[in-house]
């Protein structure tokens, strides 16, 4: 559900803040204060916002009017009003304004949550929350495999081949590098730009990502690791609920440290992509976090074996691979040095940089799988499909 509060002042606004967020489910918020003493109502997409919580020590005729006009207006969202001031017929004023609870000032934990349960139990507020965004993520089995050179280039097929609208978020907390593989040069916006805002919403977001290419988006991480701190596994919990309203795949870029937001992502990621080369420490290192990904209770097809660079000259065969981590793999991407540098020293995605290269045409293939489109009948004989049989 999408749970918006206008606070009268700062002090109620971090309150209200901290109870909601250490309970969320899987809601999203929009945190504001009044304006000049006002609710300005309409700063908020009252389409999406399920729950709206007012609070106020004394009861305007301003604000009942402000009420009014938004429940007479909209079906959404349920009101709940929060007031120290709700003898002498005042509570009969909130009603028929079309408030749906009222609860004490300062809002308490028990009362506020009490309220939000019994309007979420009402069927028709939990109906209007449609998620339609995919969630996949991609972590290296050892650094350097190349997760997010591929992460990068399939968001960008993704959206340019199969015309899906994509977000890539870099959640590499310490000097995350995706922009170098999609622009030439970093955007100005990051991570820790949005998390700082109190009211999270698409127009936030959409306001701190850049854009590499047509439906394409690159939320970068933050440009320096002490920027970093502050960000909590419900920030970008919250971020994630935001996002897959709006885009048809989130792919997340994460480190290969497990911490309490990587697991947060991983959670809720639909797939993860452990990515991996054809040598034996890779291999080891891919064991071990298939076991971990096992003890944190994955379902085995949520996790997807990614190969990369692999040649002819390589020592490994799918088959031995396959042996020593006793599942099968998923995707095989070749080596293709030259292009790749390339690539990553221009930042062009090396679809757009070589678009007939057999490395672009498994990420077309890889992709049109993903979004379950059919591909291009030159492309279903793809390097990836040959290379299987
Ligand atoms: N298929 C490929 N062929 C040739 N070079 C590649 C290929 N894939 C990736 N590379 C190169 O490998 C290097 C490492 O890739 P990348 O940064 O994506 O790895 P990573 O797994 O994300 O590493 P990290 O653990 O540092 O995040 C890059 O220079 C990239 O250009
Ligand atoms: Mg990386």
């Amino acid at each position: 559900m999408k749970i918006a509060a206008i606070a009268s002042s700062q002090e109620s606004l971090i309150k209200i803040k901290e109870i909601l967020e250490t309970n969320a489910h899987q809601d999203q918020f929009i945190f504001l204060e009044r304006r000049d003493g006002q609710l300005d109502i309409d700063r908020l997409d009252l389409f999406s916002t399920n729950i709206l919580l007012i609070d106020v020590e004394n009861i305007s005729k301003l604000d009942l009017k402000a009420i009014s006009a938004c429940t007479k207006e909209h079906p959404n969202p349920a009101i709940i009003f929060a007031s120290s001031d709700t003898k002498n017929g005042q509570m009969l004023e909130l009603m028929r304004a079309g408030v749906s609870e009222v609860i004490s000032f300062p809002v308490s934990e028990g009362e506020l949550l009490g309220a939000i349960e019994r309007l979420r139990s009402r069927r028709y507020i939990s109906s209007t929350y449609r998620p339609r965004g995919k969630i996949l993520s991609f972590v290296s089995a050892k650094g350097g495999a190349g997760a997010t050179f591929i992460a990068g280039n399939l968001g960008y097929a993704l959206a340019s081949d199969c015309k899906q609208k994509v977000l890539f978020i870099d959640l590499h907390m310490q000097f995350g590098d995706a922009s170098f593989y999609l622009m030439e040069a970093a955007g100005p916006s990051t991570l820790s730009d949005v998390i700082s805002q109190t009211g999270l919403d698409s127009t936030v977001i959409a306001s701190a990502t850049v854009q590499v290419a047509d439906n394409y988006y690159l939320l970068q991480a933050p440009d320096s690791p002490d920027k970093a701190v502050g960000i909590k596994p419900q920030h970008i919990d919250n971020l994630l609920t935001v996002a897959i309203q709006d885009f048809d795949y989130i792919i997340v870029d994460l480190p290969k440290e497990i911490d309490a937001i990587t697991m947060k992502v991983l959670d809720r990621s639909n797939n993860i992509y452990v990515v991996f080369q054809p040598v034996m420490a890779y291999l080891r290192a891919l064991t071990k976090i298939l076991h971990l990904f096992n003890l944190l209770g994955y379902e085995p097809q949520k996790i997807v074996t990614v190969v990369n660079r692999m040649d002819s000259a390589s020592a490994i065969s799918l088959d031995k691979m396959e042996n020593a981590i006793q599942k099968s793999i998923d995707w095989v991407f070749p080596n293709d040095f030259l292009n790749a540098t390339e690539s990553a020293n221009t930042g062009i995605p090396i679809q757009k940089l070589q678009p007939y290269a057999s490395i672009s045409k498994v990420f077309s293939s890889v992709a049109h799988e993903i979004a379950e489109l059919q591909p291009a009948t030159e492309r279903a004989e793809s390097w990836f499909s040959k290379w299987l049989k």
